[in-house]
């Protein structure tokens, strides 16, 4: 795979999994914990493994629990490991032994630590980005609480002022040759104590500068037993990384010669993404009520959807639902039929529709999409059926992932702000438009996601992200 570094870089990506998690206190090592359906290390090994500038991964994980990472390699089909190695007795240990093992003094390295299972490709990228120019690079998000540093007594030596303080996180980078260095002369010290690697190279080559990469508040670390919960919380809330843009001439690459279904391809954003990828080469079936008398609600229509749409092609490649109804209402003073529509074509045709294309998709090792709306995460008063039907569609878009993810056939949802559409203007009435998404940047989004490496994920679209304009800010 082509590296965007100069020249001809091995980038490795090193997951540090030699630890115990003595703090969390079970008795097996916190990175085999499950949360959000896999373990803690899987998670971690996922997110490195897709990002297209690593090349290889090599696993140091604590001994004796070598097996279970042998199998997550085996099953997940992680193809990208070179290596699963014994960690040592320190993490600094445990880096000096990936580094042994690595050898090559131009590689670019990035150390991780396996209990930070929600870092982004974005920090990824930004890492090696800033490897072209430094030789050390660290990550660090600003410090929201007040750090103190204080004696042996408890007592406060010092308030250093917090605007300059960042709280370290990992990954932390390196030109194999820089760190390795650093090692070398950190272990002639009997002194030698660090818990990261980036003070190594600070302690023992000064003259290094490191540069600081954007950390993200996600990127936590699983340390004491809250984490665990905590983590799993935060894997239900969205997505880590935005997909990636693609150019128009990309989307020509990756469309041309493929089949894409939408249903509700009508109008709306199904319309839209239908659109996007017929002038970008793929060829669409577009299905509806309205236009072709599918209703997604009913299994044997969308099987005759399938079936039509391989008889013309042979294969297909992408399949988008967008079909949706917005009841509105107390649950009280809604009619029989009503419950029956909703819960039908909100969430019982997502499950038909994943069932009738697995085959097809497996073929292609293509891509689902489906919607979710920003009710999801809390029911509210008026859209009873609504959101748990949304909600239910988040829960089946992560479960269909995980299943699905040996075969390689992917499965998103795609959460979109409130966006301009038919149905929304129905249920609402006109609303003023600079408060709406725009049904076309919902496409482009949706796309993006149909075409990129990702699975299971919840990607929310929206006008802007509150949250990353915040931290741009921090
Ligand atoms: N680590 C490692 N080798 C060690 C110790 C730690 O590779 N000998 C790794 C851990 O597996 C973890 C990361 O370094 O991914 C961060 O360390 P920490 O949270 O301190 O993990 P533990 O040492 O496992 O936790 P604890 O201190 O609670 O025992």
């Amino acid at each position: 795979m082509a590296s965007s570094t100069a020249g001809p870089t091995r980038n490795v990506a090193v997951l540090l999994a030699g630890g115990v998690g003595s703090r969390v206190g079970l008795d097996i090592p916190k990175q085999l914990i499950k949360v959000a359906g896999k373990t803690i290390l899987e998670h971690t090994l996922g997110i490195l493994h897709s990002h297209p500038q690593v090349d290889e991964v090599l696993i140091l994980m604590s001994p004796g629990h070598l097996d279970p990472v042998r199998e997550i390699v085996r099953t997940g089909g992680y193809d990208k490991v070179v290596g699963i190695l014994e960690g040592g007795a320190t993490r600094s240990e445990t880096s000096l032994k990936a580094l042994e093992a690595i050898g090559d003094p131009d590689a670019l390295v990035l150390l991780h630590d396996a209990v930070r299972p929600l870092l982004s490709h974005r920090i990824i990228g930004e890492c090696f980005t800033a490897l072209a120019e430094h030789e050390a690079v660290d990550v660090a998000i600003p410090s929201a609480d007040t750090i103190i540093e204080v004696d042996e007594h408890d007592v406060i030596r010092a308030i250093p002022p917090r605007a300059s303080l960042r709280r370290g996180q990992t990954p932390q980078a390196f030109r194999v040759g820089t760190i390795a260095r650093a090692y070398e002369l950190a272990m002639a010290d009997p002194d030698f104590v660090a818990t990261d690697d980036c003070s190594v190279v600070l302690k023992y080559l000064p003259e290094v500068p490191i540069t600081v990469v954007r950390g993200d508040e996600r990127n936590m670390k699983v340390t004491e037993p809250i984490d665990v919960y905590l983590a799993d919380k935060l894997f239900q809330l969205t997505v880590q990384d935005q997909p990636e843009g693609h150019s128009d001439e990309e989307y020509a690459a990756a469309l041309t010669g493929k089949t894409m279904v939408v249903f509700g391809g009508s109008y709306g954003i199904g319309g839209d993404i239908a659109d996007l990828a017929e002038r970008n080469g793929a060829r669409v079936f577009r299905f509806s009520r309205s236009s072709t008398g599918t209703h997604v609600e009913r299994r044997e229509e969308i099987v005759k959807a399938r079936d039509a749409v391989l008889a013309e092609t042979g294969r297909i490649d992408f399949v988008v639902n967008t079909a949706g109804v917005l009841p509105r209402g107390d649950l009280l003073e809604t009619s029989e039929e009503t419950i029956w529509a909703a819960t039908e074509i909100n969430y019982l045709a997502p499950v038909f529709i994943a069932q009738a294309f697995h085959e097809a998709l497996r073929a292609t090792s293509g891509s689902l999409l489906l919607f979710t709306s920003s009710s999801y995460t809390r029911g509210r008063a008026g859209y009873s059926l609504y959101s748990s039907a949304k909600a239910a569609v988040v829960n089946l878009t992560q479960a269909l992932a995980d299943e699905w993810a040996g075969v390689q056939v992917r499965v998103n949802c795609i959460n979109p702000e409130r966006t301009g559409t038919p149905m929304r203007t129905k249920a609402f009435g006109e609303e003023p438009a600079d408060s709406l998404l725009s049904s076309d940047a919902v496409a482009r989004t949706s796309l993006d996601v149909l075409l990129g490496e990702q699975t299971g994920q919840i990607i929310d679209v929206r006008r802007d992200d509150p949250l990353a304009t915040l931290l741009e800010q921090g």
